[in-house]
């Protein structure tokens, strides 16, 4: 077996392959095992599905699908590692930067079976007795995740549609005025002159850098987007110096590979090369120089609306359309697909079809944009990004792409965020109140009580939707309930994210990894967060109480009217009322957080002062200057009911 050197720089630790059964194809490998009736299957990243995996077909195969649904196999990152959990326990990593399936409980009863497109693999098999542990030994071996600065956990406010100075003005007022907290602000394309990265468009923001000072100063950050194509136009210094130095990914057979994004035709730059993410890193300072702290990378799976070699696929796409509405949905990622043939990569001086290392494009921008900004600035940045592999969380962040303003999105992204960190990718969320589609009131809500625990808490929606702001809904009360929870959680979601990082640990877990019993390992509909918090929101329309399973005695937490409220309540099944303006979430026995004072931004949060909460006498506290490179378990402290 072969691999290619890459963000995955790690070694395999087994030379021979247990508990599979394989057998090897013309063109693929192939991987079976035999699944009980009770095991679990944990993981595989950001992928579509329940917590418990089975039961259906992933393909990681990292794709641009905005409307994805339930059997979706493919989204926008390729994390192929998972956690058997059963009659064995190990955890497995299939490395390989290409497509690979995982028929898992699917198409035949009780069987996984798992099929790589060619014999560019290695594999990893990790054992243990306990998921957790085993979940700590994938993280070790593939290194310390990125960590943002304080600001990056307060909220952000984003839309596609935002398009110059008076657009993000308003957005801010319409924070201060409501009285709702924001601490970043993201531009997406429309900031560019013609979609150009690393440009401006002078006449929609006429002094760029004054204008991101100036809301500096207001304690909000600017957080601009930057795609992976690169419009092809002469005279444009990026697409110039990237023909100048053969910086560009070539056609199969001949020329720079041209493909159609929001610039027009474009030519993706082939991370894969160091010198090209050396010099695309390096276009980071122009950015760092107007004043931004954090950064956006986007459409870098990459996605294709169409090429030379694709127009005609998609123009028979566009012919299936008249017959089957469907099929035009998903043109552009047929189109995509179809071109990931058509081009080639310079992997180690050798060129092979994009297809074959498909999987890690996006990574490597990821790998470049960090490290070319690591080089310009000296303190922690944000940095997320749609595409990604295992590796790649070691460099930026993560949102897990186009979702929609429909309640199993949500749904979604719930089932998400443990195979999330699992993988690494602990800063992570997704589009809060959903990026397609029009958002209600009560979705948005519903969809902010889950993000205030999430580390990346981002509200993002499409032009042409619905406004989402959470001013737009009228009784802002609510809103300025929910956000403001998040703020006074900040000590302990940033404490208990630096503390995982630090020590690879993962940060949202489900409930089994921390609690045995039979109930707690089929549970689909709450979650850890931190070591002392566990989550049971409402994610169903209309509902306003839901059954919550408590493994052991918890302290139950309402916060309502910007004041926390707490009940002890015993193990077992309860029925929980929470109205749409109230969030409620649960502290473990014998275990405490800590709760800071109001902010409207994070640098109103002070760590020092904090308070605790729950039955438990104290709480193991990291914390720094939220912007330090040295972050380091030494930076934590021991708050107990008498120092607090
Ligand atoms: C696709 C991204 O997923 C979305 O978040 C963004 O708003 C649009 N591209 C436009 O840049």
């Amino acid at each position: 077996m072969k691999t290619f050197s890459t963000v995955r720089d790690i070694e395999p630790s087994a030379d021979s392959l247990p508990f599979f059964t394989q057998r090897r194809t013309q063109k693929h490998l192939y991987f079976h095992y035999k699944l009980e009736k009770d095991d679990i299957i944990y993981g595989l990243g950001e992928n579509m599905g329940n917590i418990n995996k089975r039961g259906k077909t992933y393909v990681s195969y990292n794709t641009d699908n905005p409307r994805h649904r339930e059997n979706t196999p493919s989204l926008y990152s390729a994390h192929n590692f998972l956690i058997v959990d059963g009659h064995d326990h190990f955890g497995v990593f299939f490395d390989t930067p290409s497509k690979i399936t995982f028929d898992i409980d699917n198409t035949t009863d009780d069987e996984m079976f798992v099929r790589t497109a060619n014999d560019n693999l290695d594999i990893y098999i990790i054992t243990a007795s306990d998921s957790n542990s085993i979940a700590r030994e994938f993280l070790s071996l593939i290194g310390r995740p990125f960590m943002p600065p304080l600001w990056a956990f307060g909220f952000g406010q984003s839309r596609w549609g935002y398009q110059n100075e008076a657009d993000l003005l308003a957005v801010m007022e319409g924070h201060k005025l409501n009285k709702l907290p924001l601490d970043w602000l993201c531009m997406d394309i429309d900031y560019m002159d013609h979609f150009k990265d690393f440009t401006v468009n002078k006449l929609r923001f006429p002094l760029l850098s004054r204008f991101v000072e100036k809301t500096r100063e207001k304690g909000i950050h600017l957080v601009p987007i930057i795609d992976a194509g690169i419009k092809i136009e002469k005279g444009y210094d990026v697409y110039d110096e990237g023909i100048e130095n053969d910086y560009f990914c070539h056609n199969k057979d001949g020329g720079i590979f041209k493909a159609e994004v929001w610039p027009g035709m474009t030519h993706f730059p082939d991370f894969f090369k160091p010198e090209v993410r050396k010099w695309f890193g390096d276009k980071y300072e122009s950015l760092i120089k107007l004043g931004f702290e954090g950064f956006w990378n986007d459409m870098n799976e990459p996605s294709i609306f169409s090429s030379e070699y694709s127009r005609y696929q998609g123009r028979l796409d566009v012919i299936k359309s008249y017959l089957n509405p469907h099929h035009k949905e998903d043109k552009a990622e047929e189109a995509a697909h179809f071109d990931y043939h058509n081009f080639k990569n310079s992997v180690e001086g050798r060129e092979v079809v994009h297809h074959l290392v498909h999987n890690l494009y996006g990574g490597y921008m990821t790998m470049a944009s960090s490290q070319g900004i690591e080089r310009h600035y000296d303190k922690r940045f944000l940095l997320f990004s749609r595409a990604s592999c295992i590796g790649a969380h070691r460099y930026g962040g993560i949102w897990t792409g186009d979702n929609e303003s429909r309640w199993d999105h949500l749904r979604t992204e719930f089932h998400q965020l443990p195979g999330l960190n699992m993988c690494g990718f602990l800063f992570s969320g997704a589009d809060t109140g959903g990026f397609g589609g029009n958002c209600t009131r009560e979705l948005l809500l519903r969809w902010l009580a889950l993000s205030v625990f999430t580390p990346l808490m981002r509200n993002h929606s499409a032009r042409h939707t619905r406004k989402q702001e959470c001013y737009r809904f009228g009784h802002t009360k609510a809103f300025r309930n929910v956000l403001g929870l998040r703020y006074r959680l900040l000590p302990y979601i940033y404490s208990e994210f630096m503390k995982a990082a630090l020590s690879g640990d993962m940060y949202i877990k489900p409930l089994a990894f921390v609690f045995s019993d039979e109930k707690g390992r089929n549970c689909e509909d709450q979650l850890m967060v931190g070591e002392s918090i566990m989550i049971a929101p409402i994610m169903e329309k209309r509902q306003t109480q839901r059954k919550v399973y408590l493994p052991e005695q918890m302290t139950m937490v309402t916060y309502r009217n910007q004041q926390f409220s707490t009940e002890i309540m015993e193990k077992g099944e309860h029925t929980i009322i929470i109205p749409e303006d109230e969030v409620v979430f649960f502290i473990r026995h014998d275990h405490c957080i800590i709760i800071g004072k109001p902010a409207m931004n994070t640098s109103e949060v002070d760590l020092d002062d904090v308070e605790l909460l729950g039955d438990g006498k104290e709480y193991r506290q990291y914390l720094d200057d939220g912007y330090t490179k040295n972050a380091s378990m030494d930076n934590t402290r021991l708050c107990s009911r008498t120092t607090a």
